[in-house]
């Protein structure tokens, strides 16, 4: 077998520039585990940024994920219906906030965002998309002039015309930027890769009448925060507040990709308005039915709330004895982040070298994904393992 420098020595040949990762050969997982080609372990905080919400390799996942590739992986939507398919669109619709029935099925976040924008453009006529600052929608050049951060958009101007960004909460300053060229109002309801804000109290009920008032879409971002990680299936259910379209990725999958675009039962495309090759695949269709089950069957969403209440109350506490080091602990469910007054990579080298995997959310920011099955004693070890970087 190749030794970790010579696997990192081909990607870094063959890789396309585009990522910078960490000097970390990751062979193996299970449960809240990871494992480097070295054999030494990990508690993985990180997800794959959110994805794998049961877990590495859940025994029942990998179950129905074998089985299906060995029964039929490829069904194009265009052309065929599916078992699986159908089985995986009613089962999320159970679960989608009340009225959102109709789904477009793709293969990542950034898709998700991007069939969101088009059947606001083709449904209203309009071109406008208003979006916040902070917020982050995907690379593709749609979804990018969506996002707000300037490096990320900056090297690919021009950008798709018809976007504006308002500070984000600022009910205010979406009065002013919706008008009736306004195709939809694009929101994460807590922002991730800024670094996890929860949209303030209020907020998303003002874009929700002000969006009713100008007949735009009301479109919810929940790729990150989705899928029980606030706690409850969509973190716009914290706010009482139902969006005409909502986008899913990330943990839909459990790691397998699998993006949606789940929107009003009167909002629809016409044939040939949009499509996707892979998108609703009977395998990603499979592993999307089977998370959304093993997360209702093991009541993983009350997990969420008392293990993220449990770790949340513990970053506060750190934050309070460290005031010098730390801002401020924030975050919902098992979407968390402490928030520090210096640089966040020396914290997550120390995290890492007690056997911890956390991520960044910009350059001042700790951020914690973990599995929806986290314990309470993992929390409490990750806290531990935190008291000792911060001292
Ligand atoms: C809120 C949000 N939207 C969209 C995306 C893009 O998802 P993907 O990387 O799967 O294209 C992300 C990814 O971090 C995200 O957090």
């Amino acid at each position: 077998m190749s030794s970790a420098e010579e696997l990192i020595d081909i990607e870094t040949a063959h890789g396309s520039g585009a990522y910078r990762p960490r000097p970390l050969v990751m062979v193996r997982g299970a449960g809240t585990r990871l494992w480097d080609i070295e054999g030494r372990e990990y508690l993985d905080c990180a997800t794959g940024i959110g994805v794998a919400a049961l877990g590495h390799a859940h025994p029942v996942l990998v179950q129905a994920i074998a089985e299906q590739a060995g029964r039929l992986i490829t069904c194009a939507a265009g052309y065929y219906y599916n078992d699986l398919r159908a089985r995986f669109l009613a089962k999320l619709t159970e679960i989608t906030p009340p009225g959102l029935t109709r789904v477009f099925l793709s293969n990542s976040g950034a898709e998700a965002v991007e069939a969101a924008m088009k059947l606001a453009r083709v449904c209203t006529g309009r071109p406008g998309i208003v979006a916040a600052r902070g917020g982050f929608h995907g690379r593709t050049l749609g979804a990018l002039s969506a996002t707000w951060k300037a490096p990320y958009r900056r090297p690919f101007e021009p950008l798709v015309p018809g976007f504006s960004h308002v500070p984000f909460g600022d009910p205010e300053a979406l009065t002013e930027a919706i008008t009736d060229r306004t195709a939809a109002v694009l929101l994460e309801p807590v922002q991730g890769e800024a670094g996890i804000y929860p949209a303030p109290a209020g907020y998303l009920a003002e874009a929700r009448r002000l969006c009713n008032q100008h007949d735009a879409l009301l479109i919810f971002d929940e790729v990150q925060s989705g899928l029980g990680r606030s706690g409850k299936w969509f973190a716009c259910e914290h706010y009482g507040v139902i969006p005409d379209v909502l986008c899913l990725a990330k943990a839909l999958g459990g790691g397998v990709p699998l993006g949606a675009t789940v929107f009003r039962r009167e909002l629809s495309f016409e044939k040939g308005q949009h499509g996707s090759t892979f998108g609703g695949n009977p395998l990603a269709c499979r592993a999307g039915l089977t998370v959304i089950e093993q997360i209702a069957e093991n009541n993983l969403l009350d997990n969420v709330t008392q293990v993220g209440n449990y770790f949340l109350h513990g970053l506060q506490a750190l934050a309070k004895t460290h005031p010098e080091k730390v801002r401020e602990a924030r975050g919902l469910g098992l979407m968390l982040a402490l928030q520090l007054r210096g640089r966040a990579a020396p914290l997550l080298q120390g995290l890492q070298e007690r056997g911890i995997l956390a991520l960044s959310a910009g350059p001042t920011t700790l951020r914690f994904l973990p599995p929806l099955i986290f314990t309470q004693a993992e929390a409490e070890r990750v806290l531990s393992a935190l008291a000792e970087v911060l001292a």
